[in-house]
């Protein structure tokens, strides 16, 4: 693996993290216990949620989200075009089909106007996903759920302490998914969350999440998809301090945006938006670059100089699993299209420094002036 001077993601710091290992491994008890109890009444008071499970990762929640809002086999989901192939394949694995949305490349999020064409007899909800930490437009997406009686998951993998409207993410749906992968804002290594405040919906969850037990009865079918109070106690301590790594990211993300205004001006790429009454966390910071730059070769250019970069996310129905078992018409996947080819993840971390950026940008600038088509 190639090790970069900058790369795109660091973990930030491990001290407590470290000690409370130490704690559990001391106890005896690894498996979900008194760590993860206590962590998920923390979760709960941070977004705001009466019931909050954690998961062994986002893609288990996302699967057991589906599974308690009752998804049978052959239903329709439609979930946007531009996302972490998770988002898809929690439908299909729980019996459902993707149905593919467009996304607005403003914002990289669920294109709201272009939902309701995609509805037919056998949709039975959307998963709106908050794209590298932004929220989707909520609002519209709930309107269309409402008239169409269709339930809401929030994939809220990237955009954990992300807010709309005044309000965390995650509970403008029936279930709201976190995911704790290190390229997340705060990590266990791997891990999820999963939120709602719904009684009945928190119940299965909870039997899906441990072999379908629920009060020291069996009483459905399950899975094991608990985190083990060794994520859970690192997870604790990184906790303590997400919103100081989010008002980092913050802060960062707006001295990228200075940067790069004079190439914004000129129309060669865009910096991420963040409309008014939202709180962009960043979990990514991802520019949109112009169709007559490779961004291939940017990224290239950038190796040479230890800077890493990935693409945005994925174009999802582009995927070769679901080019062959779930085509979609080119009008679905567009923008979505777009974006994969053109869209340009920096380096982002609690550690990086203000000459770190302008550095970065500055061999940016280097590699667009040598490829720009
Ligand atoms: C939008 C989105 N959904 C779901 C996932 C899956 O998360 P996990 O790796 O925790 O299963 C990811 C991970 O990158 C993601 O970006």
């Amino acid at each position: 693996m190639k090790k970069f001077n900058f790369p795109i993601i660091k973990p930030y710091a491990w001290g407590k993290e470290l000690s409370n290992v130490a704690k559990v491994l001391a106890s005896g008890w690894l498996t979900q216990g008194p760590y993860a109890d206590r962590l998920e009444k923390k979760i709960n008071a941070y977004i705001g949620s009466r019931f909050s499970f954690l998961v062994n990762s986002a893609t288990s929640g996302l699967i057991a989200g589906l599974e308690a809002l009752g998804l049978q086999s052959g239903d329709e989901v439609i979930v946007p075009s531009f996302t972490f192939p998770a988002t898809a394949n929690s439908v299909v694995i729980a019996g459902g089909r993707p149905v593919f949305c467009d996304i607005d490349l403003a914002t990289f999020n669920i294109d709201a106007d272009k939902i309701e064409a995609l509805i037919t007899g056998k949709t039975k909800g959307i998963i709106a996903v908050h794209a590298f930490g932004l929220a989707a437009d909520m609002a519209a997406v709930r309107k269309i759920a409402g008239k169409h009686r269709l339930f809401i998951i929030e994939d809220a993998a990237c955009s954990f302490g992300a807010e709309y409207q005044g309000r965390k993410t995650g509970l403008f749906s029936d279930v709201g998914v976190f995911s704790f992968h290190p390229r997340k804002i705060i990590t266990c290594g791997e891990g999820g969350c999963v939120v709602t405040n719904n009684r009945e919906t928190a119940k299965k969850i909870a039997c899906l999440r441990n072999h379908g037990e629920y009060d020291k009865k069996f009483i459905n079918r399950g899975y094991n998809f608990r985190l083990s109070d060794i994520q859970a106690a690192v997870l604790d301590a990184q906790m303590e301090r997400v919103d100081a790594i989010i008002e980092r990211r913050i802060k960062l993300s707006r001295n990228y945006q200075a940067l790069l205004k004079p190439w914004e001006k000129r129309g060669i790429l865009k910096a991420p938006l963040c409309p008014r009454g939202y709180r962009h966390i960043y979990q990514s910071y991802v520019v949109l670059l112009a169709d007559y730059v490779d961004r291939d070769k940017v990224k290239m250019f950038l190796k040479g100089k230890s800077i890493e970069t990935q693409f945005g996310t994925y174009c999802v129905p582009a995927l070769d699993y679901y080019l062959k078992n779930f085509p979609a018409p080119k009008e679905a996947y567009a923008d979505a299209y777009y974006a994969f080819a053109h869209s340009l993840a920096l380096p982002l971390y609690h550690t990086l420094s203000a000459g770190d950026q302008e550095y970065i940008i500055g061999r940016l600038n280097q590699a667009i002036n040598m490829v720009a088509r």
